[in-house]
């Protein structure tokens, strides 16, 4: 028997870090997919193939762009330690030890670039072996298994990231809950640094400024919530289209300062998001942990002259769409 499940990668659109601390944060799925397929061996051992990543580089197709991204064995491991702790999680809650099972992973989610890859092996690895093993769980409690698989490997983490890979949609996430908002087609467009951060350093860096001045931290990370709650109401509302992505924008534009702020941003993602507002982004922000990885603009009609500005700053750009699919076996 083999089973291949796919999980998505995902966009925090409000909200990073600051969920951290228990704030609420709104993410998406995208239609960028890891493929993990499960089986037994006859070795009664955990394998591992993933070719995909193991390679220097990892080859995405993304719409009509053929997009080379830089992967090294470091990160490689960083993945295989999340398929890894998933593989045990899963066997334990089957209560069936002894038999060997094999995963194999390919991945168009490019590693480390703050788009989810590590939660999308997490969930889509927790999908194929609890399958594997006869067991029935919900995507909801997958994404559940695979936030415990990060705080196994990262220490820190609020979870959002294995929750929206494994129920799809745009999602508002707060301590563990989340709600559905509307499906919405986003005019986006993700530009990736070339470069990646760790999302377990990262998060510690803020983690270590909030103690050190928890007086100036604190409001930073109470206004990026109200930004949050202050989005959530406009993709609710009744206000026509055009006046709620412009709103969006803005407090787009209001978060990527608060995440400078807290400082995670770099000069390469402060400059991919200052050329993709010249080039008529209604807004643009940091995505995901930051220190290097992804930014993404909100542009409508202007997807393509953003994804230029992008380019000519140096940065790679990914018009990406969001899915409405979380987890799924193929
Ligand atoms: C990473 O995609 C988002 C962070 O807020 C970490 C987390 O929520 O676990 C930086």
């Amino acid at each position: 028997m083999r089973v291949l499940a796919s999980a998505p990668a995902k966009i925090i659109l409000f909200g990073e870090h600051s969920v951290v601390y228990g704030k609420p944060a709104i993410a998406a799925a995208i239609n960028l997919r890891t493929y993990v397929r499960a089986e037994f061996n006859d070795s009664g051992r955990i394998k591992i193939e993933a070719h995909d990543i193991k390679t220097p580089g990892l080859i995405v197709s993304f719409s009509e762009n053929e997009i080379y991204f830089e992967s090294d064995y470091g990160k490689a491991a960083e993945v295989l330690s999340y398929v890894r702790q998933a593989i045990e999680l899963v066997q334990e809650e089957a209560d069936k030890n002894g038999r060997g099972i094999t995963v194999s992973i390919t991945s168009q989610i490019p590693v480390g670039a703050g788009l989810g890859s590590s939660a999308a092996v997490a969930v889509a690895t927790i999908g194929a072996v609890s399958k594997l093993l006869g067991l029935e769980l919900t995507n909801e409690e997958i994404g559940k298994l695979g936030h415990r698989v990060e705080l196994l490997v990262q220490g820190a983490s609020s979870g959002i990231d294995p929750t929206v890979s494994a129920i799809g949609g745009i999602i508002h996430y707060e301590k563990g809950k989340f709600e559905h908002l509307p499906f919405m087609e986003l005019p986006i467009v993700v530009g990736y640094t070339g470069s990646s951060g760790s999302t377990k350093e990262l998060v510690a860096m803020v983690r270590r400024t909030y103690e050190e001045m928890p007086e100036i931290v604190e409001p930073i990370l109470t206004s990026m919530g109200k930004v949050v709650e202050k989005a959530r109401e406009t993709l609710l509302s009744e206000l026509e289209e055009g006046q709620k992505l412009a709103r969006l924008g803005r407090l787009m534009n209001i978060n990527h300062g608060l995440l400078d702020a807290l400082g995670v941003s770099t000069k390469k993602l402060s400059e991919l998001v200052y050329a993709a507002r010249t080039a008529g982004a209604l807004g643009a922000k940091i995505t995901g942990a930051g220190g290097g990885g992804c930014m993404y603009a909100l542009a409508p009609e202007r997807q393509s002259e953003v994804a230029t500005a992008i380019t000519i700053a140096g940065g790679t750009p990914m018009i990406t769409e969001i899915s409405r699919e979380g987890l799924r076996i193929e």
